[in-house]
């Protein structure tokens, strides 16, 4: 068993957490209060290679792997998250549309890394299929040389300001076998993106619904097989579970350490609160459980770069993670009292950026479901 992260990781890890510290901590709370999407920090991103971190080199991607890819989402993560989820977004499409895609496909991988594109965006969910993407009603209907897609999707990432749109449309019959999936370009006739979600976290992340009426797509446009779309999304899902773990780990990381500071500097009962074992246990268990986070985050992410099954271990770092990413959060709050119910201290935005993920890519219970399955299998 190794720990040490390879030279690649530990550049990678290093080039994030520059980044993080010089340009995107400083904004991250006017980002926050004024809703604003940050598009200068996604173009460095693409800059430094971190909008394909385990994207091939001919693709314009770092090609530095899985667990670079989760160790620079935790240290965005920790000074902004929803610079955090826009990258983990534009990652998972880079990276299903290199797996998936045609060489000619692959020219929107190049945009993406780039930075032509911006971002990407991943259509699956609709107001009535949440958990349950099989019961989609969009549709792409065979035409004269393409398709042509109708319906409505639902809490898209980036939906606002991306290049390229992955979407699933039902080309067959019922239930998730009945599903393919298609590259639409921004500006289709026919896509019309609508207003943000008002959200309670991750307020400069953009996040809207897509209508397509009647938007026409050629046969080009068809990602991997007709009726292959619902295993494209879960495969795409199983390596985003990944990004969404480390995610939280990165918000929760920067929670504790705003706590431990706080506990050194803050005085009652004439000495600093840290003297007080109240305050040290839930200091203690935010570290353990953060630490027990990262482990099985790493593991996942290191047997999804070695080509091994991960999908049952995506599963329970996410759950894990994104619980404990909660908890700790939370705790962090209580170690500030009332100042941390205020906007003067990041807590309070930490904790309410944190709660999303135990919410998307697939919620907790989606989670245990998937691991259940797998144990009983
Ligand atoms: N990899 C490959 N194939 C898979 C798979 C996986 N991980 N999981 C299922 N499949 C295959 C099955 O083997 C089956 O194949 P066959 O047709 O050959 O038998 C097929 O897919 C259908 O599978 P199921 O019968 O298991 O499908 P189901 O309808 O019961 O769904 C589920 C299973 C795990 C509940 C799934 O629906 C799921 O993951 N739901 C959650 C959806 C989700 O995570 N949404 C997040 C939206 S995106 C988002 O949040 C991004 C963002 O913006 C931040």
């Amino acid at each position: 068993m190794q720990l040490e992260l390879t030279e690649t990781q530990a550049l990678i890890q290093r080039t994030a957490r520059e980044l993080a510290d010089r340009a995107v901590r400083p904004v991250a709370a006017a980002l926050d209060r004024e809703a604003r999407f940050p598009s200068e920090l996604v173009a460095e991103l693409a800059e430094l290679g971190l909008l394909g971190v385990n994207v091939r080199a001919e693709l314009g991607g770092a090609e530095a792997g899985t667990v670079a890819y989760s160790l620079a989402m935790m240290e965005i993560a920790k000074a902004c998250a929803s610079t955090a989820v826009t990258m983990a977004v534009t990652n998972m499409v880079a990276e299903v549309i290199q797996r998936f895609g045609t060489e000619a496909q692959h020219e929107h991988v190049r945009r993406i890394t780039s930075g032509e594109h911006l971002t990407g965006a991943f259509a699956l969910s609709e107001p009535g299929a949440g958990s349950d993407p099989g019961a989609m009603l969009t549709t792409a209907r065979e035409v004269d040389g393409g398709y042509v897609i109708d319906g409505q999707k639902q809490w898209i990432t980036n939906g606002a300001y991306a290049g390229v749109f992955v979407v699933w449309a039902r080309t067959g019959g019922p239930g998730p076998r009945g599903l393919s999936c298609f590259l639409v370009e921004k500006g289709a006739a026919g896509l019309s993106v609508g207003a943000p979600e008002d959200k309670h976290g991750l307020r400069a992340s953009s996040t809207v619904p897509l209508t397509f009426d009647g938007t026409f797509v050629p046969k080009s446009a068809l990602l991997g097989e007709l009726g292959g779309g619902f295993k494209i999304a879960m495969m795409a899902l199983d390596g985003g579970r990944i990004g969404i773990a480390s995610q939280a780990i990165g918000i929760a990381e920067e929670a504790l350490a705003c706590a431990v500071r706080y506990a050194q500097d803050r005085r009652q009962f004439g000495q600093p609160i840290g003297n007080f074992q109240a305050i040290q246990w839930m200091l203690a268990d935010s570290r353990a459980e953060l630490d027990a986070a990262r482990l099985l985050t790493l593991r996942a992410a290191s047997e999804k770069e070695a080509g091994l099954p991960f999908s049952q271990h995506a599963s329970m770092a996410k759950v894990f993670a994104t619980e404990a990413a909660n908890r700790v959060c939370n705790r962090a709050v209580q170690v500030h009292g009332g100042y941390g119910y205020t906007r003067e201290f990041p807590v309070e935005r930490l904790l309410r950026d944190v709660r999303v993920t135990t919410l998307y890519e697939g919620t907790s219970q989606i989670q245990r479901v998937v691991i259940a399955r797998e144990l009983l299998r």
